[in-house]
């Protein structure tokens, strides 16, 4: 069911000096902080040539990165994002499969514009998924 890694999300509270790691020490193609207020984080972009880093810093009070933040101080790998040709058979799947989808459950517009669902942690290895709609 799932195509191309879309992006690793990495989520850290100081993006300036996270998106200075990727494009000073690193040599990546880096894109400015653009604030998500509708996320609740900011985002840099950083362009591979086979797939993305997505840098995530909390944005505002309900930042749902701010509780890994906490369990994780100096940053981490937050989630890893797989593309889907059709969301709501990839939902449909999921929930045929016992998984656990967060929130209400159904797709809502990511921060590229795109269907998305999060698949909790527990049922894959411990590592949060996002399915987006290609
Ligand atoms: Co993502």
């Amino acid at each position: 069911m799932i195509g191309r890694l879309n992006h690793v999300a990495i989520a850290t509270r100081d993006i300036a000096s996270a998106a200075a790691v990727y494009r000073q020490t690193l040599g990546a193609q880096v894109s400015d902080p653009v604030p998500q207020p509708d996320h609740g984080v900011t985002t840099v972009f950083v362009d591979l040539p086979n797939t993305k880093i997505e840098l995530l810093e909390p944005l505002g009070a309900n930042s749902p990165i701010a509780k890994f933040l906490e369990k994780n101080p100096s940053g981490g790998v937050h989630h890893v994002c797989y593309e889907v040709d059709d969301i709501h058979a990839a939902v449909a799947q999921m929930k045929a499969k016992g998984a656990t989808i967060t929130g209400s459950g159904e797709p809502k517009i990511g921060a590229h514009g795109k269907p998305v669902v999060f698949l909790h942690p527990k049922d894959f290895v411990g590592t949060l998924i996002e399915l987006e709609q290609r």
